[in-house]
């Protein structure tokens, strides 16, 4: 079959991971792609990651600024990974243009800038896929199977906690502005949609929110080591970033979350920790409990039945008989019912952004939605900001329906009114 021609459009980190994602997915023969075009507004990153692609797919694809040349250069898809605020708006002109999209996570940089995007998605067949890796990692599928196996019996709480970073730059200086994002939305869109995808919708929420650490550091503009570099990519970029700033965004929240099941969700994300870096999630049920490892850590769960049988790896399977892995991630990750996988954070990253990229290039060859379209990133993005939105006002109980259609959004309206006519 025709490749299907493809533009990456943001050459920072995470579009070199895409990037990686891809090559992956040709070393295992199930390449749907021809990479024509990257993109950057910084021509100097589009160029970096045209040498890369080179490196790692055999074809130095064009360099372009902007999405028509994309188009010019024969792209019928493209991947956006640009930075969040421009998720709606170049997703809404990809569309526009006729071309099948995969963006990053979050599908808009608040609820108003998805609702742009909604609008131009309403009534149009293109495919929108928003790219969530975090479910697809073996481990957390097969945490969804133990849960709607009725494995755990009736589920009542999730809990995850998390902290660490200090008061050093996580990844780069947007994920500490506010009108940027911030790293409560950067991280928590990814968490609140584990939870949904874990447990279903949820109502509401109570939560408290802080900015602790409101100056920043980065080690890597005088010539330290990166202070966090996911993926091994970030550290070129972050030489020349300030060596010091003030922080605009939050960078700690502390929430109750309401399941309309019935269940309890406890959810703390500190990234001003400064003791040692600590991280936990489990989902505990009327039968027993799951402890989850780190995603992307391809280290094996946890389960306890009746508060005394344990079992982890390959001893949970004849729990979940019907726990199957769709073909590219058994491919990928060495079997249908593959469980712990033993390997590092480089390649786990890289192979579940090869899973999306085979789940996107199926979707464009069937004309069926994805997995995770635009209401799911919706979703998430509405449940990370019902969090926030409580923790802004202080603590009161916010519903998803009410962040969904704009009733509360105190903490957003700065955020809208700072991205002007993008919103
Ligand atoms: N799924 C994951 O695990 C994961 C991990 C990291 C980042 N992300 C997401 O990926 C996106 C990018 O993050 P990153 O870490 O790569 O950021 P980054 O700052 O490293 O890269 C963003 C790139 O976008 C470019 N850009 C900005 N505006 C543009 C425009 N209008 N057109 C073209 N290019 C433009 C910038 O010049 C930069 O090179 C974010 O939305 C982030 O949330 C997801």
């Amino acid at each position: 079959m025709a490749r299907i021609p493809l533009a990456i459009v943001g050459s920072g980190g995470m579009g070199t991971r895409h990037m990686f994602g891809l090559a992956e997915l040709e070393k295992a023969g199930l390449n749907p792609f021809d990479l024509v075009a990257v993109c950057d507004v910084d021509s100097a990153r589009a160029e970096l990651l045209a040498g890369e692609a080179q490196k790692h797919l055999g074809r130095r694809p064009v360099t372009c600024a902007d999405l028509e040349s994309a188009q010019r250069a024969g792209a019928v898809a493209v991947d956006i990974t640009t930075v969040p605020r421009f998720h709606h708006t170049l997703a809404a002109e990809a569309i526009a243009l006729g071309i099948d999209v995969m963006v990053e996570k979050p599908v808009g940089l608040t609820i108003a800038a998805a609702h742009t995007l909604e609008k131009a998605i309403s009534g149009s067949d293109r495919i929108l896929s928003v790219a969530e890796n975090f479910r697809r990692d073996p481990t957390n599928r097969l945490v969804k199977a133990l849960i709607d196996g009725g494995v755990l019996g009736e589920p009542r709480y999730f809990h995850q906690s998390s902290s660490g970073g200090g008061n050093l730059m996580a990844i780069s200086m947007w994920r500490h502005m506010k009108d940027d994002s911030g790293i409560l939305f950067d991280a928590g869109t990814h968490y609140t949609d584990m939870m949904e995808y874990y447990l279903g919708p949820v109502s509401s929420v109570y939560a408290q929110m802080r900015l602790y650490e409101k100056t920043r550091y980065n080690p890597a503009a005088t010539g330290g080591a990166p202070a966090s570099n996911p993926g091994g990519v970030y550290g070129q970029f972050q030489a020349a970033m300030p060596a010091e700033f003030t922080a605009t965004a939050d960078d700690a929240l502390f929430a109750m979350v309401n399941f309309e099941s019935g269940a309890i969700g406890q959810y703390a994300e500190n990234r001003a920790g400064h003791g040692r870096s600590e991280w936990a999630r489990s989902v505990h049920g009327s039968a027993g409990a799951v402890e989850i490892p780190k995603d992307r850590s391809g280290e094996p769960l946890l389960l306890t039945l009746d508060g005394k049988h344990t079992y982890t790896g390959a001893e949970i399977l004849p729990l979940v008989p019907d726990f199957e892995l769709d073909d590219a991630t058994a491919a990928l990750f060495g079997g249908s019912r593959a469980t712990a996988y033993g390997l590092d954070f480089e390649t786990v990253d890289r192979l579940l952004l090869a899973v999306e990229y085979a789940e996107f290039g199926a979707s464009i060859a069937s004309r069926r939605q994805p997995e995770v379209g635009f209401t799911e990133g919706l979703r998430a993005i509405a449940l990370c900001y019902a969090m926030m939105e409580s923790g802004a006002a202080g603590g009161t109980i916010v519903t998803v329906d009410d962040v969904l259609n704009g009733t509360v959004r105190g903490y957003q309206e700065s955020i809208d009114a700072a991205m002007g006519a993008d919103a």
